[in-house]
């Protein structure tokens, strides 16, 4: 049990700033250039109201539902976020337990700090993601695509919005990478599954670029790549293929048209292309162009509350995703965190079904929301 009461994920968002160095907490709460879309994407689920209905019978809910095929207790996971050590040293396996316990996705980034095997060995009977960029290696893609399916992961989770690093104004600003190559006090940020490739033309740019492509690893994504190379992964993996990043209905009949079975809309956070549209501003559009596919569609970003969910899944989304709030947890109380991040929104959930009138998941549709173009003014964006 933990000592302190956090009510709510902004409870451990401001926790975590005290417990962490002004470095990585500028890198994980940060986004890019002006961080418009980092606050709009929140923003944009205060712009949505609920519809409540009452004298229903709501006694039984049942908030569990199926992504790809797995039966998960509540629609809500965990995306991939580097660096988790940073936040807590049991890293990537205390998130990989909460998950696990808590009956939820993890989604293991390529930037994780723990090997991608090891996730496996901590929660065996957990549900994963492994997370991939498009590398210019297109080996390393397909490396980590042949360890996900030998170490039991559910789905390759591929990101398409990184034709190029977005610009962070507060990364810049520490030299977080520079800090990281050269502090050995931060050695435990290593993209550790990056040194374990064994490819040998990886191994002779190691040489040549010393520790290099170790920490740059975001340098190696392929701003060539097209829809092909995702019909490519698609024909030689043996897992579900998603692709997260799509925040237009027109990009989301491509990814249908090259076979993907899920489409995570996506905004990375804030910290790719600022001022894109808001993951949930786009969802509806997104649901629209997949109709009559069976691809599933998932959404991240700003996701803080129960009610932010429920509305996610008004408006079409079978789950969605948090990123920071999990690394908050970690930060705050290890493996222990994340559960109680989990557990908050759980409840906040089955409380927002009780308030709607839905015993199950069936029963959330776009009656439960009431879109208010200016209802919640942020005079930052
Ligand atoms: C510190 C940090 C690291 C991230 N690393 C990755 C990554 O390695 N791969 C990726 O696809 N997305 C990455 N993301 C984006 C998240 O997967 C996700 O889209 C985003 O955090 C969701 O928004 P939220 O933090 O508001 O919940 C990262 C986000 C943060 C904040």
């Amino acid at each position: 049990m933990t000592s302190k009461k956090r009510l709510c994920l902004d409870d451990f968002e401001k926790d975590a700033e005290g417990c962490l160095d002004p470095m990585l907490w500028n890198f994980y709460k940060g986004g890019a250039d002006e961080e418009v879309t980092l606050r709009d994407s929140h923003a944009a689920y205060l712009r949505y109201r609920l519809r409540p209905k009452v004298l229903r019978d709501v006694s039984r809910r049942d908030l569990s539902t199926t992504i790809l095929g797995h039966k998960v207790s509540f629609p809500c996971g965990i995306s991939p976020t580097a660096f988790h050590k940073g936040a807590h040293p049991d890293g990537e396996i205390a998130t990989a337990r909460a998950a696990a316990s808590a009956g939820v996705f993890m989604s293991l980034s390529c930037g994780a700090n723990v090997q991608i095997e090891d996730i496996t060995k901590a929660a065996p009977g957990g549900l994963r993601m492994m997370q991939t960029l498009i590398y210019k290696n297109k080996n390393i893609t397909e490396l980590f695509l042949r360890r996900a399916e030998n170490a039991g992961y559910n789905a390759l989770l591929v990101t398409v919005d990184f034709a190029t690093y977005g610009h962070r104004r507060n990364e810049k600003e520490f030299d977080l990478y520079g800090v990281v190559k050269t502090n050995p006090a931060y050695k435990k940020l290593k993209c550790v599954n990056m040194e374990m490739m064994g490819i040998k033309e990886e191994a002779d740019q190691f040489k040549a670029a010393g520790d290099k492509l170790l920490w740059e690893y975001n340098d190696t994504s392929d701003d060539s790549a097209t829809w092909d190379y995702i019909r490519r992964l698609k024909k030689i993996s043996s897992i579900p293929i998603v692709v997260k990043g799509i925040l237009t209905g027109e990009m989301a009949r491509e990814a249908v048209g090259a076979g993907v079975d899920g489409i995570m809309v996506s905004a990375h956070g804030g910290r790719q292309l600022d001022t894109a549209i808001a993951p949930l501003d786009a969802l509806p559009e997104v649901v629209e162009a997949v109709k009559g596919s069976n691809v599933e569609v998932y959404i991240d970003g700003g996701v803080r509350t129960g009610t932010d969910i429920i509305k996610a899944l008004a408006l079409g989304a079978r789950a969605a995703f948090i990123g920071r709030p999990v690394i908050y947890g970690l930060a705050c109380e290890g493996e222990e965190g994340v559960k109680e991040v989990l557990g908050l929104l759980k409840n906040e959930f089955s409380r927002a079904m009780a308030f709607t009138g839905c015993a199950r998941i069936e029963d959330i549709d776009k009656s439960l929301v009431s879109h208010r173009r200016w209802m919640y003014y942020d005079s930052k964006l």
